[in-house]
């Protein structure tokens, strides 16, 4: 690359995202410099990282973690703990990669764009619940995000040659790929019957527990949609789902004309990691790159949206928007962790949001003590409804 090296800060350093961002970095030690890394649970990962890399500043969840890291670290690494920890580094870097999981992940994506930072966003739930507090703050001078989802950086490259007009008018619709995840094509009978271990195993990817749940009950659709009405700022109806089992299609853009732009690769979230730290700039490392002297098909089907009823619980939160998203999001993160934790059923995920949507009254979301007020209330109501 012959642009100047561009800090990074890597938030969610140990998880899924985390360990791909960490592999493109060590494949351009010329081009970037991880500058601050955060993590959860996992701190003996979290102190190999920073000794790797010689990350100078490293946030943690509560004292105690910042007590231990700083045994393994040494004084000379500053640990600093929590959102608002969070929030620090997330201003940091020229580059801001939000790889932490769920609502944790808000103060990195406000900070970020507060500080007109360039955010590589993969934490979903911040932007999906977060949507209209989000738009304001990505107004900020420098401020820009780059989707690292790989249906929205698919569909942000297929965006290239669109009209830069507000509301897209030469696009028809958003087409977001899914591949159907590993209950495609089952009953709801058979669907009642799902262990643990059925639901953590994707056909396609490998990624963290959360979101291989979310794939297996097509809320991580779900939510897709509202990621992409957020990012593209599009309404929700002119953004549509199709199954497509081979996960080589990772989304596409019909136009108006009736031409359809799409992007190709084997399933590598390396991919998409490095054209977000990258951009403008493609690095030229080949990941997921397709075989095309050997035939490969690729199929398309509508999802079925009667047995996976998180993708209707998803338009409908759309359709309300306000905190109906905040709601759905937090909602679902109890649901299933409830799940991961067996004290509900697979088959109780969907449902359970169900009912704590059922209680939502519109709220317009105008402020961040909203959020958290509104993100309480559906925790509260969905930990009542798994709890025995
Ligand atoms: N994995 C994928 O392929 C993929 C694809 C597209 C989008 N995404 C999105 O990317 C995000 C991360 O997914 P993932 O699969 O990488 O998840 P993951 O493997 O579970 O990793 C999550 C990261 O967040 C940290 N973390 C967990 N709880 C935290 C908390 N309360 N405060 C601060 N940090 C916390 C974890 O730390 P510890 O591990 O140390 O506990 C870990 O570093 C999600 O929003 C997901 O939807 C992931």
């Amino acid at each position: 690359m012959s642009t100047p090296r561009r800090t990074v800060a890597l938030l969610g350093a140990t998880g899924s995202i985390g360990t791909q961002t960490l592999d493109v970095l060590r494949r351009e030690p010329g081009a970037f410099e991880l500058i601050a890394i955060s993590g959860g649970q996992r701190l003996s990962e979290l102190a190999a990282i920073a000794k790797e890399f010689g990350v100078s500043r490293v946030g943690v969840v509560c004292e105690e973690d910042r007590r231990a890291l700083a045994d393994m670290v040494g004084a000379h690494v500053e640990i600093v703990v929590g959102s608002s920890g969070l929030s620090e580094l997330a201003r940091c870097a020229d580059v801001v990669v939000n790889a932490v999981v769920g609502f944790a992940g808000l103060p990195v994506t406000i900070g970020a764009l507060e500080a007109g930072r360039r955010l590589a966003l993969a934490n979903k739930e911040s932007l999906i619940a977060a949507a209209p507090l989000v738009a304001k703050v990505r107004a900020t001078p420098g401020a820009q995000i780059l989707p690292i989802d790989s249906e929205h950086c698919a569909i942000h490259q297929c965006l290239a040659g669109s009209s830069s007009a507000p509301g897209h008018p030469d696009v028809r619709r958003l087409l977001l790929t899914a591949s159907g995840g590993p209950f495609r094509g089952w009953s709801k009978e058979r669907l009642a019957r799902v262990t643990k271990s059925d639901a953590l195993q994707h056909p396609t990817w490998s990624m963290g527990p959360k979101i291989t749940i979310d794939s297996s009950t097509l809320m991580n659709k779900g939510l897709e949609v509202l990621e992409a009405s957020a990012l593209f700022d599009i309404e929700a109806q002119r953004v549509d789902i199709v199954v497509h089992p081979q996960s080589i299609v990772h989304s596409m853009v019909e136009y108006v004309d009736g031409a359809v732009i799409a992007q190709l690769s084997e399933p590598d979230m390396r991919l998409p990691i490095a054209y977000c730290i990258g951009s403008p700039e493609r690095l030229a490392h080949g990941w997921g790159r397709l075989d095309f002297t050997k035939s490969f098909g690729l199929e398309f089907e509508p999802p079925d949206r009667e047995v996976f009823g998180a993708l209707d619980l998803a338009y409908e939160a759309a359709r309300r928007g306000g905190a109906a998203p905040a709601w759905l999001s937090a909602a679902n993160e109890i649901a299933v962790e409830a799940f991961l934790n067996d004290q509900i059923p697979w088959s109780k995920i969907v449902p359970v949001v169900a009912q704590v949507m059922d209680q939502y009254e519109d709220d317009p979301l105008d402020s961040l003590e909203s959020l958290f007020a509104n993100d309480a209330t559906a925790r509260r109501l969905a930990h009542g409804m798994v709890t025995p």
